[in-house]
């Protein structure tokens, strides 16, 4: 059977430290750095042994993603080419190994190849250096199985089917016939069906029907089946298990459906990357953010903008049911034909990588905002379709009346600010469907993007910025609610990232994310995190850092309060209690509509006083007359506790995980404005990523720390002021 080995430890880096995959070519800055420092050729040396064990069989290694160009050679035989930065690539081996040491060297090239997407043009995003995903040596049969794509066909009848396509390769063109024995393993992992047969040539159809109780892969219960297969030839055996879903998609011109029930989606734009470490996050840390797309921003979707992105991420996609939109990489620009048809490879190899994830609903096929080229596209549409005949097309465009040769007209409808723009027409969420497309006919039709740079908000920015930032995100997510004809809207975007200097503020960041660049939730996080059902969680979040004179002329009215409780009690000093319920009137289509306290609700004279002696107030959300959370504010705010929280305080060895510091004061709200260094030291079995002397921005910072364990890891963050915090983790 096969052996897959882990391949990323003690990589010689520029033939001078030894460095652990994922890895990073140039650890940056947070911000105000030269991008240009990683666009340059970095070389990687591994040393290893052959083991004797591998003779007669196929030796590869697998790279999971690399950033850029990257060169393979095995004792100085070029034995891979993969220009590609975001798709997996082999190197053979067989054939090249020596008994006893070998050594392996992969050069990568940082700079921007226009050759290839996404470059030519100028991108709004970093494409970081180095081998930043995992790296894996397998040694299998020399016919082994290759791929295999799943599906469920006809997935609403009462019994259901599974048709899986299996490829085998056979490098050494060997040709013997294949024993296949399939399968099925339902989500405890027991086996539900068996079926063998024998295959001959290089691919084989294996079929099951007549299945009973199957669970539907849906986003509230994300059941994963899976299919392992064994092959048996006169080479040897080979295996490979692969998890799949029973779903299925539609997008028509009455919006999206799963499983034949209509879904609107709601979602963010993410990209893969993270401070100084930029693309190289392993396992964890990727799933850690399906999880908090999923669990704490509750979307039903995310995009991958604007490249394939980790199969980490993606399987906890699919197994935490938060549906994907996965696109080809570029931005704007196309190039000529060659360029064109590395983009139309693209396609293929990001729809054979990820055909059997069940989270992903919709490949994009389109360079990311760019024009219509008509051959082109036929040809991604083409391919896609004939690649994965289940699910549809997209293409994101930002240019109205474009042509549409996908399935469903995908657009950035950045439009909200127009007025902004000089444009004279009022404040417009969403442009009317035909509007957009120039047809006479509707057609299937979803938001891709929305606000982002129209409305750039830092997590520290005055109040009403903030507010007005809520705003456009709710009044945009209102309005495609609203339109049964939308089958969703996904926002610019989940979380800050790190840019050209072309893009952003000047300070290589786009401030664009409902949560900043640590992941920290800004107040339009609560946005998309209070359409959730109240018995998922119950969220209360008024849009206010409370303080008399933040806002312009002071106060904090009108104020928003994010929630999904049905009713909120505003208590301030020992006025009479104010009790409001959710602004359905401007906001109908929301799932929660947000609560606004303002004039209405206060009167002249308690507006008079207030804010003449200002005094603690409590926000108290109510479900059906009970109570359900609360909010506390104190009118003197003085910084009393230095918070330090680990995602996990149990962790692996070899892996990244987050911790977040918060000042807070007394009643543990976070100190908006506090904006003193902590200094970060982490000591025993593990390492900080990034700087030790950080500053606090809006109250808070965050970092990654790596294992090495096993052990304990020791945190302490000081500050001045507040002394020291510690943390420990467990590394097993
Ligand atoms: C879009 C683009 C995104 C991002 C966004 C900023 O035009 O597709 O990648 O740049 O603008 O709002």
């Amino acid at each position: 059977m096969r052996s897959t080995i882990e391949f990323n430890a003690d990589w010689l880096f520029e033939g001078e430290h030894s460095v652990r995959l994922p890895h990073t070519a140039v650890e940056l800055p947070f911000s105000y750095f030269d991008e240009t420092i990683y666009q340059r050729a970095f070389t990687y040396q591994k040393r290893f042994t052959a083991d004797p064990s591998w003779a007669d069989n196929e030796v590869t290694l697998l790279f999971e993603g690399a950033m850029a160009n990257a060169e393979v050679y095995l004792n100085g035989t070029q034995v891979a080419a993969h220009p590609d930065g975001y798709t997996p690539f082999e190197a053979r081996l067989t054939g090249h190994l020596k008994d006893g040491e070998n050594l392996i060297e992969v050069r990568i090239d940082g700079a921007e190849n226009p050759a290839i997407p996404p470059f030519g043009g100028a991108i709004d995003y970093l494409t970081y250096a180095g081998i930043y995903r995992d790296v894996w040596l397998e040694v299998s049969a020399p016919i082994r199985i290759a791929n295999v794509k799943i599906e469920t066909p006809d997935v609403l009848a009462v019994t259901k089917q599974v048709s899986a396509r299996v490829f085998l390769a056979d490098p050494q063109g060997l040709k013997h016939d294949a024993h296949l024995t399939a399968r099925l393993l339902d989500p405890q992992g027991n086996e539900i069906a068996r079926h063998s047969q024998l295959v001959a040539g290089r691919e084989g159809t294996v079929e099951f029907s007549g299945l009973d109780n199957i669970e539907l892969w849906d986003v509230d219960n994300p059941a994963l089946y899976a299919l392992h297969l064994t092959i048996d030839t006169s080479a040897g055996k080979d295996e490979l298990t692969t998890r799949f879903g029973f779903r299925t998609v539609s997008f028509t011109t009455e919006g999206f459906s799963l499983n034949g029930k209509p879904l609107k989606l709601r979602g963010l734009n993410r990209h893969q990357s993270f401070p100084y470490s930029g693309y190289a996050m392993g396992r964890a840390v990727q799933e850690r953010d399906a999880e908090i797309l999923k669990n704490e921003l509750k979307l039903n979707m995310v995009r991958a903008s604007h490249y394939p992105q980790s199969v980490h991420f993606l399987n906890r996609c699919d197994e935490l049911g938060l549906l994907v939109f996965e696109e080809i990489p570029g931005w704007q620009h196309v190039g000529d034909e060659a360029w064109q048809a590395e983009s139309i490879e693209n396609v293929r190899r990001m729809i054979t990588r990820d055909w059997n994830h069940p989270s992903i609903v919709i490949w994009g096929v389109r360079v990311n905002e760019s024009g219509d080229y008509h051959d082109f596209y036929t040809e991604t549409n083409r391919l896609a379709h004939e690649l994965d005949s289940t699910r549809p097309t997209g293409g994101v465009r930002f240019i109205t009346d474009s042509e549409l040769l996908e399935d469903v007209y995908t657009m950035n409808d950045f439009f909200l600010g127009n007025e902004e723009l000089g444009g004279n027409r009022p404040r417009t969420p969403l442009r009317p469907q035909q509007e957009v497309t120039g047809l006479d006919h509707l057609v299937p039709y979803m938001i891709t993007e929305y606000c982002g740079h129209m409305y750039p908000t830092k997590s520290h920015d005055q109040e009403q910025r903030q507010a007005e930032h809520v705003l456009r995100h709710l009044q945009v997510l209102n309005a495609a609610y609203g339109d049964p004809q939308i089958a969703g809207a996904i926002g610019w975007c989940a979380f800050d990232y790190n840019t050209h200097k072309d893009f952003g503020s000047g300070d290589r960041i786009c401030h664009h994310g409902v949560m900043d660049m640590f992941r920290e939730p800004k107040f339009a996080a609560y946005v998309y995190a209070s359409q959730c059902d109240p018995s998922d969680e119950v969220i209360l979040k008024p849009v206010t850092f409370y303080a008399r004179g933040e806002r312009n002329i002071g106060g904090i009215l009108p104020l928003i309060v994010l929630t999904n409780c049905d009713e909120v009690e505003l208590r301030y000093g020992d006025y009479e209690p104010k009790r409001v319920g959710p602004d359905r009137e401007i906001f109908p289509h929301l799932p929660n509509a947000p609560i606004v306290i303002d004039r209405r609700h206060i009167s002249d004279e308690e507006l008079g006083l207030w804010g003449m002696s200002w005094e603690d107030a409590t926000i108290t959300g109510f479900i059906s007359g009970k109570k359900a959370a609360e909010v506390n504010f104190v009118a003197n705010p003085v910084t009393t506790t230095l918070n330090v929280h680990p995602d996990s305080a149990n962790i692996h060895q070899n892996t990244q995980v987050r911790v977040m510091v918060r000042a807070l004061d007394q009643v543990g709200n976070k100190l908006p404005f506090f904006p003193e260094p902590v200094s970060i030291e982490v000591t025993g079995a593990g390492r900080l990523i990034g700087p030790n002397l950080v500053p606090l921005r809006a109250g808070s910072t965050g970092f990654w720390v790596q294992s090495t364990g096993p052990g304990t890891i020791e945190i302490k963050v000081t500050n001045t002021r507040l002394g020291t915090s510690k943390t420990t983790l467990a590394v097993s």
